[in-house]
């Protein structure tokens, strides 16, 4: 459960100690040494006051009376060293190594170093290795004389694989002259014929399509293409082949392209339906298309559209599938796919030099799950395990890193861990999160026309700030803001510290840089509102063997404010090493060591928790538990009857 919010309240409003530091810079971070018990901290106040105190709350008070101020901290740089003076001399009072320290330290076999598996790709389903580098082609593929990226002697094959038998297949091939990797799209080869009779039928066929709803709900929306196919090809008398096999051929040829261009995303479709591919970004008709490969990285691919006209009117018509407008009044584009997917675009050369542009970040209908992030040594699973402690118990988020580092999937990862009976109310410009529970409100914004207000608001414009007040209003106790970035965060900062669990994610590559943003325009959060904030994470796009992976580059706790510099105290509890693809864990973690004394559990039992979590998530990598649902279902299992769920871990039996 989250803290109550009279406790959070609380918490936040505490005086600090006192401590004889001197001088201090206004502004700044610093990271709270390991064992420190900083002044003015979160952890201090944690000691709450009812009546029947545990033992271990009134241990941790006195520690805390006794370690005013411990000096040995690590400086982080504060964010205008220019014009700082020299940093403040350490505090003067004395840390006494023999006072127990009042933090909880994640056990050894949990804590020290989790080597974190190599990480493998996510398994792609349908790559079979050619092996010699010979192309495998379908038997019916015919060179396309106007193909403006022909296939040449000195390509090979690295890999190819089926989208859609026997129809769609995509190709793979590296050129030995150019040094180019090249992810060709291989559909049906059509003769100059057909293409006509294609060009000519799509062309009959919008004029025709005065689809009847009720005839439309009858038959399936390819029967229904067939027919009027059918109906084109008799009314005007065209022949597809002379014999009956080589019609029949053709008719097929033809309407798995009149399906691809009615039903699916058209040029796009083989792409879109391609779950190795993360992104798809055209920047003019005159460039090929750009993809983002899993396991090929960034790509160039043979799609290209042939003029400004045809991809003004595919960016056209993408907008209106996914109920939105784009225009020249209006030519830039942020939605959602029926699939999911995000597309930017803008359309035409209004605000882009080449010509109309789009950029989509395919939606995967699986979302990883948090065993899928450890798989692929995304995080550990102690990493995980404090996740998975820290949200349950209701510690709010920030979760940061650079463009399509991973923010959105690890944050919706790790809200898995929301009990299931949790109200929870989230809040996104474009729908990305899916989440098991049932009592989840997905608010997303809306764009609005015409001229702005004094608010700098359009007409029927619904943002963020109103959705998030709106929210509030709703008593949620998960709040989930999509990205950051605006004036709605003083809102999300506010609901933080009134005991309301928040998390979103942010563009910025360190705690310094997220804490910089939060507090600088158009942000603004005041200093003591950032305290509310618990965990940041950075997220961060690297290489290991060669490989590009995605990695918890640092996960750190804000502790709290130094009364007297002002400067945020940070506790890093776990940092990526680079050298050998592992999680180092510094030894302390004030989040945990708060849910302990609140939970009234000892060390002792919070470090059982733990590793609980840890042998949890490693029985659902073993046992193959990936679905989303599954893992929820494991996750509730644990919350209702630990006891049971343990035993069953324990004993590894399967998990159906
Ligand atoms: N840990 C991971 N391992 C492998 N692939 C991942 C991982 N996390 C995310 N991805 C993939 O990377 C792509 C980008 O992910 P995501 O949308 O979460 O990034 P983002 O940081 O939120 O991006 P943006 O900055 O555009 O909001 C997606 O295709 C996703 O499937
Ligand atoms: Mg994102």
């Amino acid at each position: 459960m989250p803290m109550s919010k009279d406790e959070k309240k609380d918490e936040k409003k505490r005086p600090a100690a006192e401590a004889e530091a001197t001088s201090p810079p206004e502004r700044g971070v610093r990271t709270v040494k390991t064992g420190e018990a900083p002044t003015g901290t979160k952890a201090s106040h944690g000691v709450t006051k009812t009546m029947e105190e545990s033992e271990a709350r009134q241990r941790l008070k006195s520690d805390v009376e006794q370690e005013v101020a411990r000096p040995g901290v690590i400086k982080m740089p504060s964010f205008e060293p220019a014009q700082k003076g020299p940093p403040p001399p350490p505090p003067s009072v004395k840390w006494t190594p023999t006072a127990p320290s009042p933090t909880v330290t994640v056990p050894s076999p949990v804590g020290p170093a989790p080597v974190a598996p190599s990480a493998p790709a996510p398994a792609p389903p349908v790559v079979k290795p050619s092996g010699d580098g010979k192309l495998q082609l379908p038997e019916w593929y015919v060179p396309d004389p106007k193909d403006p990226f022909p296939i040449s002697p000195d390509d090979v094959q690295i890999d190819f694989y089926t989208i859609q038998e026997p129809y769609a297949y995509v190709l793979i091939t590296y050129n030995n002259r150019d040094k180019e990797t090249t992810y060709r799209v291989i559909e049906p080869s059509l003769t100059e014929e057909e293409r006509k009779i294609l060009k000519f039928v799509e062309h009959t066929m919008v004029d025709l399509l005065d689809a009847d709803p009720i005839e439309l709900e009858k038959q399936s929306q390819k029967d229904f293409l067939s027919a009027k196919f059918d109906e084109i090809l008799y009314d005007y008398a065209i022949v597809l082949g002379d014999d009956e096999q080589k019609e029949a051929a053709s008719k097929k040829r033809l309407l798995y392209y009149v399906f691809r261009d009615f039903i699916g995303e058209g040029r796009i479709d083989v792409v879109t339906r391609d779950d190795l591919i993360e992104d798809i970004s055209c920047d003019g008709a005159h460039q090929p298309v750009f993809l983002y490969h899993r396991k090929y990285e960034s790509i160039k691919s043979t799609l290209k559209f042939a003029d400004d006209a045809e991809l003004d009117s595919f960016v056209i018509r993408m907008a209106q599938r996914a109920g939105k407008h784009i225009s020249i009044a209006e030519p830039i584009l942020d939605a959602t796919l029926r699939d999911g997917s995000r597309i930017q675009a803008t359309l035409s050369r209004e605000v882009s030099a080449h010509g109309s542009t789009f950029t989509i970040r395919k939606f995967r209908s699986e979302p990883f799950t948090p065993p899928d992030l450890v798989r692929f040594g995304t995080m550990s699973a102690e990493i995980l395990a404090y996740w998975w402690i820290a949200i349950q118990h209701g510690a709010s988020a920030i979760y940061a890193g650079g463009t399509a580092s991973g923010k959105t999937t690890g944050l919706n990862a790790i809200l898995l861990f929301i009990p299931p009976q949790m109200k929870i109310v989230s809040i996104e410009d474009t729908r990305e999160l899916s989440l098991p529970h049932p009592n989840w409100i997905a608010g997303i914004t809306r764009s609005g026309f015409g001229p702005r207000d004094k608010d700098g608001r359009q007409m029927g414009e619904i943002d963020m700030f109103q959705l998030l007040r709106n929210a509030l209003r709703q008593r949620p106790e998960y709040i989930i803001v999509g990205e950051v970035r605006g004036k709605e965060a003083y809102n999300l900062f506010q609901a933080m510290a009134t005991g309301h669990a928040a998390y979103g994610t942010m563009h910025a590559d360190s705690v310094d840089a997220v804490i910089h943003r939060l507090e600088s325009d158009p942000i603004n959060i005041p200093r003591s509102l950032l305290e509310a904030l618990d965990v940041v994470s950075i997220q961060i796009q690297t290489r290991v063997g060669g490989k590009r992976v995605r990695r918890t580059k640092q996960l750190s706790e804000i502790v709290g404010l130094d009364p007297h510099t002002r400067e945020i105290l940070t506790n890093e509890v776990f940092r990526w090493q680079p050298k050998d693809d592992s999680f180092r864990f510094s030894g302390v973690s004030y989040v945990l060591e708060r849910i302990q004394v609140e939970k009234g559990m000892t060390p002792q039992q919070m470090k059982q928790e733990v590793e609980n979590r840890v042998e949890i998530i490693k029985y659902m990598i073993k046992h193959q538990v990936r679905n989303y649902k599954d893992v929820a279902r494991l996750v509730t299992s644990y919350y209702k009857d630990p006891a049971t769920t343990m035993e069953r871990v324990q004993k590894d039996q399967p998990w159906t």
